[in-house]
C-alpha cells in the first residue's frame, strides 16, 4: 500500500457495495437471505478467486507429450523464450515467474518497490507477474502501458528506457518478424478453456 493511502475502513467496504443495486442482486442469487458484511463479502471475492484457477493449457498438454496441442510456432516460441530471448531469466518456473523485483525499463514514473524498501536499485521494480493466462489480459504492465503481446516483445528488443534502476538481465535480444510471432504464439498457448475454470463462470 502507498504511504499516501488511507486504509479503507471496513464500514466504507460494506457501504459502498450495500448501496450498489447490482451487487445487491448478485448476493441475493449467490448467498439468498445472507446479510451483506464484511464476512460475505470475503466469501464471495474468495468464490470468484477460486473460479481463476486456470485449467490445463495447451502448452502443459504439449509439455505431457501431446505433439499436436501446440503449433510448430508454438514450440519455436518456446525455444527463444528459454533461450535467445532470455525471457526465462525472471517468467521461470511453471508459474513463469521467479517472484522477484525488476524494473524492466517501462514508462512508468512509479517508483514501485523502491518506494517500499528504500533503495534506489530497486527504483521502478515490480514483481514479475505470472504469464498463465496472459493472453486475457492486455494491456500489459502493472500501468497498462503496453497494448498488446506483440508490443511487449518489442519492448524488450528495445530494452525500455536505460536508467540506473534498470535490471541487468534486461539483455538486448534482436528478433526478426518469425520470431516476434513465434514468441506470441507460445504466450497464447498458456490460457486453458475458459469453461473449464472450476465449472464458474
Ligand atoms: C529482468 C526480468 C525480466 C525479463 C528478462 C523479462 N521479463 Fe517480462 N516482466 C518482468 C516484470 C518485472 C514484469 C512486470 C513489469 C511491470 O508491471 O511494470 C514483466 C511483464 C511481462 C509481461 C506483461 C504481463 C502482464 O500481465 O502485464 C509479459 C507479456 C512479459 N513480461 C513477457 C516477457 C517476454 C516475452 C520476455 C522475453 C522477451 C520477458 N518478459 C523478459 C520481468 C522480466
Amino acid at each position: 500500500m502507498r504511504e499516501t493511502d488511507t486504509p479503507v475502513k471496513v464500514e466504507v467496504i460494506e457501504e459502498r457495495i450495500r448501496s450498489a443495486p447490482e451487487y445487491i442482486a448478485k448476493f441475493k442469487v449467490a448467498l439468498p437471505g445472507a446479510p451483506i458484511n464484511i464476512d460475505t463479502i470475503v466469501q464471495a471475492v474468495a468464490t470468484f478467486e477460486r473460479a481463476l484457477e486456470p485449467t490445463t493449457a495447451p502448452f502443459d498438454r504439449w509439455v505431457e507429450g501431446d505433439e499436436q496441442a501446440i503449433s510448430d510456432s508454438a514450440k519455436r516460441g518456446f525455444a527463444l523464450f528459454a533461450g535467445k530471448a532470455t525471457c526465462f531469466a525472471c517468467h521461470s518456473g511453471w508459474r513463469f515467474t521467479d517472484d522477484k523485483f525488476h524494473d524492466i525499463g517501462t514508462t512508468t514514473t512509479d517508483q514501485g518497490r523502491g518506494r517500499e524498501v528504500k533503495q534506489e536499485a530497486l527504483n521502478f521494480a515490480f514483481k514479475t507477474p505470472t504469464l498463465r493466462s496472459v493472453a486475457l489480459r492486455a494491456p500489459y504492465m502493472h500501468n497498462a502501458s503496453i497494448k498488446s503481446l506483440d508490443d511487449v516483445v518489442r519492448h524488450y528488443e528495445k530494452g525500455g528506457i536505460n536508467r540506473p534502476s534498470r535490471s541487468p538481465l534486461m539483455l538486448p535480444i534482436q528478433l526478426n518478424d518469425q520470431e516476434r510471432l513465434d514468441l506470441v504464439a507460445f504466450m497464447n498457448t498458456l490460457t486453458g478453456a475458459p469453461e473449464g475454470r472450476n465449472g464458474l463462470r
